[in-house]
């Protein structure tokens, strides 16, 4: 399969996400709350598409050493929960780029309710060619997206670019062990859209082709493993919403493919990691 059909699949596979910007309006809503009334402290408890919500940015936030003067760019921004949440909680400038426009849109929406718009911006875009001049971020981060992507050495040269030197990369993501098999890669492919998942070795080889230096690598494997088991109920708690939005039958196949995920982090053939690198000056 090509490239592009792998971007293609990604593609409809958020579109077809079971969380959505309109899932995350109605969730606010079942609260009482009016849109009016939305503000950034109240989306930030439905918005976060990545493992351990707003203390896992928080974690990232504390590694990348994020300042108000920060020029930061979101890899993979989905929904811009974390784009949001570190703008307010910094005062610094995000923009977010994303493959998917519904979750650019969505994105864009939910950043007009939270009324940051003025300091969050959401681009619609591919990460292995970015729309961007070079070295105009000071910090690039990512969560649970680059597993997605096709082509790591081309993505986190992509990166190297438009960071300044000095500038830095911080972020989590889905990685294998040694024994992950062709059926199982195949399989998470086919259900969860990851392609050409890492290691924290190949990566620690594409950052250093780049020119970018590891600072720090910290393992989430066990954390995620929790987590993961948590989600997979939370995804089922969603399943009346997911079927009347989009069928029994695409429920049941994320459901299935879903708990295969977790199974593999369950017998350890998937990991996870914070890996933090730096541009040179
Ligand atoms: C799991 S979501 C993560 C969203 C966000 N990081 C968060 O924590 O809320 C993954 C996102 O990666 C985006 N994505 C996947 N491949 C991409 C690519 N090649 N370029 C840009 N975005 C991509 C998808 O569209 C999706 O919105």
């Amino acid at each position: 399969m090509t490239h592009d059909h792998r971007l293609q699949a990604v593609e409809q596979f958020y579109d077809f996400h079971p969380l959505s910007a309109r899932q995350i309006f109605d969730a606010v809503a079942a609260r009482g709350i009016t849109r009016d009334d939305i503000s950034e402290s109240i989306l930030q408890e439905h918005d976060q598409d990545h493992y351990g919500g707003t203390a896992a940015v928080d974690r990232l936030m504390a590694q990348a050493q994020v300042n108000s003067g920060d020029r930061v760019l979101d890899v993979c921004s989905g929904l811009g929960g974390p784009a949001r949440y570190i703008a307010w909680k910094t005062g610094c400038h995000v923009t977010g780029l994303d493959l998917t426009a519904s979750r650019v849109d969505g994105a864009t929406e939910l950043t007009a309710a939270a009324k940051l718009g003025s300091q969050v911006r959401f681009v619609h875009g591919n990460a292995l060619a970015m729309p961007f001049p070079d070295a105009i971020f000071s910090l690039a981060i990512g969560q649970e997206a680059f597993a997605h992507i096709p082509d790591k050495p081309r993505l986190v040269g992509e990166i190297a670019r438009v960071l300044r030197p000095g500038g830095r990369l911080v972020y989590s993501d889905i990685l294998h062990r040694p024994g992950l098999t062709e059926v199982d890669r195949t399989r998470l492919f086919d259900g969860m859209r990851f392609s050409e998942i890492a290691s924290v070795d190949s990566y620690s080889i594409f950052l250093r082709d780049v020119g970018l230096a590891i600072v720090r690598i910290v393992d989430l494997t066990d954390e995620w493993t929790r987590i993961l088991v948590e989600r997979h109920a939370m995804y089922r708690s969603l399943e009346a919403q997911t079927v009347a939005r989009l069928g029994r039958e695409h429920f049941e196949r994320y459901d299935q493919a879903y708990a295969h995920f977790v199974g593999l982090y369950r017998t350890g053939m998937l990991a996870g990691a914070l890996i933090h690198a730096r541009k040179p000056d």
